[in-house]
């Protein structure tokens, strides 16, 4: 893309992922045609979104010669594991500082993301609540005297310079679609800190085509989200010096399928991890992925797309977090009463 051919950008991507049809899940939903771009399989770590953010972030970092990388988020966060394995395989130190239920929090089972984190030999912080920016801060500052040279990255890396992960990626997506003749009408993905549905709009508007881009809110309400995600738009076209007009109308979010809040599972999210793994073989999470799905399968239900209509579904990784909600999911999946639906390491929502 020829916008992003001045950027330095490092490769840490396994690029272009696949584009693949969901036949049998279109024809179980009796239409649109569904199509999955298969983020999940990006190689950092176990695979995600975060890996096309962090090819430009991390090349940044280097640039600046940091030698410790160092970033926030929830206590399971996928965003965590993916910078340390691309920190560590760039020979650089990590420290995560983790959203807890209460300062110092450890689980009795080294599980999931934070398990990899371990694995990672990242430096784990746990705070309390809405703590991560100040910590952080102190962390960099500390290790700055002691001779070191820190590269914070925000949360989910929704930065100008993660952002274009996803202007990236939507050029991926045409060519992928040219070559195998299809339309595609809405592209669909699970929004959190916003830089993928962001980056998603900007790079649609830069190739103009008219693709819609369509998010299932995780944790932020409507208006928030909106906001953020118009924001971004307009720092990463300052960074990219285009002038993109962006109408309010282009900034699709559905944030009536959160639920009970960020990170809290439902009965609807297991049937939509389900469906998918029954109909396609393929995982999707707790989280993210499937929340949006479950979203997406009830805008289906409700007539927003006709049959003809294509519609690709990002998967954006996060399967690892499966596995600390292994007890809900059993539960659901069986009609009992889950023992949780706000996982015990739970501790408010996203913050920024
Ligand atoms: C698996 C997964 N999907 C989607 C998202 C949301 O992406 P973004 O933060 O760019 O909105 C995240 C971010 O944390 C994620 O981990």
């Amino acid at each position: 893309m020829q916008v992003l051919e001045k950027i330095p950008r490092i490769r840490l991507a396994n690029l272009p992922t696949a584009l693949k049809e969901m036949p049998s899940l279109s024809e179980r939903l009796g239409g649109p045609k569904l199509y999955i771009k298969r983020d999940d399989t990006t190689g950092l770590g176990f695979g995600g979104n975060k890996a096309r953010k962090l090819e430009f972030i991390m090349a940044q970092a280097k640039r600046r010669e940091a030698n410790v990388i160092v970033t926030g988020a929830g206590f399971q966060s996928n965003w965590c594991t993916q910078v340390a394995a691309a920190a560590r395989k760039l020979g650089m130190k990590v420290i995560l500082v983790k959203r807890g239920p209460k300062e110092g929090y450890e689980p009795s089972e080294y599980d999931g993301n934070h398990l990899l984190h371990f694995i990672l030999d990242s430096d784990i912080n746990v705070v309390a609540d809405r703590q991560i920016r100040d910590v952080s801060k102190r962390i960099c500052e500390e290790i700055r005297k002691k001779g070191h040279t820190p590269y914070f990255i925000p949360i989910g890396g929704s930065t100008p310079l993660g952002t274009l992960g996803y202007v990236n990626a939507v050029s991926e997506i045409l060519s992928q679609a040219e070559a195998k003749k299809i339309k595609v009408n809405y592209i669909v993905t699970a929004t959190g800190s916003v830089g993928t549905q962001a980056g998603l709009i900007l790079g649609t508007k830069i190739l103009h085509t008219n693709i819609k881009i369509l998010g299932f809110s995780v944790s932020f309400t409507r208006p928030v989200a909106n906001n953020q995600i118009m924001n971004l738009i307009n720092s990463t076209s300052e960074l990219l010096s285009v002038d993109m007009f962006i109408e309010p109308e282009d900034i699709m979010v559905q944030d009536e399928y959160v639920g009970e809040g960020y990170g809290i599972i439902s009965k609807k999210v297991v049937e939509a991890i389900r469906l998918v793994a029954e109909t396609e073989g393929i995982f999707l999470d707790p989280v993210y992925t499937g929340k949006a799905m479950a979203g997406l399968i009830d805008q289906i239900k409700r007539g927003r797309f006709t049959k003809e209509e294509s519609v690709v579904f990002i998967h954006t990784g996060g399967t690892a977090t499966l596995f600390p909600y292994r007890r809900p999911i059993k539960a659901m999946i069986e009609s009992k009463e889950p023992p949780w639906t706000k996982p015990p390491w739970y501790a408010t929502v996203l913050e920024n």
